[in-house]
């Protein structure tokens, strides 16, 4: 298994061009199953998880050509409307092509799907709206079946959490059903938006997207598109805490500033000075981290559930008491471990992780828990003394693109070996 050799101490400098929003390309190429023809989706970043998403379209019978950052998707051949165990193991946020399966074959079934890193993942809340749009749901050994012959139903659907995920499958679910379906406290993500419009490209009647009430049109067909995917705006606060922890200047561009407002807020606070620009942003840091005294984690647009672990680890060099409370995943804090083997004081009492700052991390061999997680350890590697080395890297190959050659374009002494 190859691992990640970081040397730190180097002060990043230089420019970086954002690779497009992983959590907008899964649900946009479950959305191109609706549509008839060809659709091109350019931007989209070369990730396992895309080469996942990819995989289970080939397994539903449709034809996909990846060509460096555009995928082309017909879907005339598609015969199939089950996800296989394998493919909903390789990756929990297949369960994003169920409303799009459901809508286009009335019936769908995929594999209980398993917790992941980041704990339980239930998805009673898309089992329940599918359910008020008409499907009928049974579940048997480790299978649940969809069924919706009959077609699917426009509902008023009120959702007890604004979850990401079901937010996206009853869109796709109720873009070609019959009637109006309404989504209340409906999930405000970019990527949301970012589907709807690449939806309401191909013929879609759908309001409201980035608000809490969502309004769906059901019409009777969907026709492909070309779509630009938006920026990844998690992997933007990532090089902006790898530039930050190393005390150095970097330059992100094709980035959405819009989108990272609650994010540089808390690099302001921590000391950097931060300047956004139209599709890019400044960041310089200070030669020593500020504590933020406060930072919760919440659906959008508060501060990122992601994006947490890449301030706890730059926050776990700055000076005084820092403290992240997460709201979103039970299990989020499971890379502290590995954190404190590079010298990190954290403490984790449930919700809540405790940062005292320490003057300098030293390197250390240490393991990725999860994706976010596996990049907090690249940040505090960067500013470690000495050697680190990092494996089961495949949880960071899952939402980042050329993050080594990325990084050592700016500075960074860090290889792939
Ligand atoms: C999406 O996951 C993202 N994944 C996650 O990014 C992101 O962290 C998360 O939204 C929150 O912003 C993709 O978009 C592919 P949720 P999702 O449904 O849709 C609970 C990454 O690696 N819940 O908003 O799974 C759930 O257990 C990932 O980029 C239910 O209880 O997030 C979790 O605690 C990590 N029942 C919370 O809601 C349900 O039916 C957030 O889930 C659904 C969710």
């Amino acid at each position: 298994m190859s691992k990640l050799v970081v040397n730190g101490e180097k002060k990043l400098f230089g420019k970086v061009s954002v690779q497009g929003a992983k959590n907008s390309v899964l649900p946009i190429l479950a959305a191109t199953l609706l549509c008839e023809g060809t659709s091109v989706i350019h931007n989209c970043p070369r990730l396992t998880d895309v080469t996942a998403a990819v995989n289970i379209l080939k397994h539903l019978g449709c034809s996909c050509v990846c060509e460096k950052n555009t995928v082309t998707v017909n879907v005339r051949s598609l015969f199939c409307n089950q996800i296989p165990n394998w493919l909903m193991l390789k990756m929990r946020s297949s369960v994003i092509f169920l409303g799009a399966i459901l809508a286009r074959c009335g019936k769908a079934t995929i594999s209980v799907p398993g917790g992941c890193e980041l704990g339980p993942r239930p998805i009673d809340l898309h089992i329940d709206a599918l359910k008020r749009l008409g499907a009928t749901v049974t579940e048997s050994h480790g299978l649940i079946e969809f069924d919706a012959r009959n077609g699917l139903i426009g509902n008023e659907i009120y959702l007890s959490f604004a979850s990401v995920g079901a937010t996206e499958n009853i869109i796709l679910a109720a873009a070609t059903a019959k009637g109006k379906t309404t989504i209340h406290n409906a999930a405000k993500e970019p990527e949301i938006s970012d589907l709807v419009v690449f939806l309401n490209k191909c013929g879609a009647q759908i309001y409201g997207a980035g608000t809490d009430i969502i309004t769906i049109y059901g019409v009777e067909k969907l026709f492909a598109c070309v779509h630009k995917v938006i920026p990844d705006r998690i992997v933007a606060a990532t090089y902006m805490a790898a530039a930050a922890v190393t005390g150095g200047e970097i330059m992100l561009e094709n980035v959405m500033p819009s989108h990272l407002q609650v994010i540089n807020s808390i690099f302001e606070e921590s000391g950097c000075t931060v300047q956004s620009n139209d599709n890019s942003i400044y960041l310089k840091a200070p030669t020593k981290l500020t504590r933020v005294p406060m930072t919760r984690t919440a659906v959008y647009p508060g501060f990122p559930t992601d994006a947490g672990p890449l301030v706890l680890a730059m926050l776990s060099v700055a000076n005084g008491t820092s403290v992240i409370v997460e709201n979103i995943f039970e299990n989020r804090f499971r890379y502290v471990d590995e954190l404190k083997r590079l010298g990190a004081n954290i403490r984790v009492e449930g919700k809540i992780g405790i940062i005292e700052g320490v003057s300098l991390l030293s390197g250390a061999p240490c393991k990725c828990t999860d994706l976010r997680g596996g990049a907090a350890l690249v940040v505090a590697a960067l500013a470690a003394k000495g050697k680190t080395i990092i494996s089961d890297i495949y949880h960071i190959k899952r939402g980042y693109e050329d993050i080594d050659y990325n990084l050592s374009n700016i500075g960074a002494d860090i290889k792939e070996i």
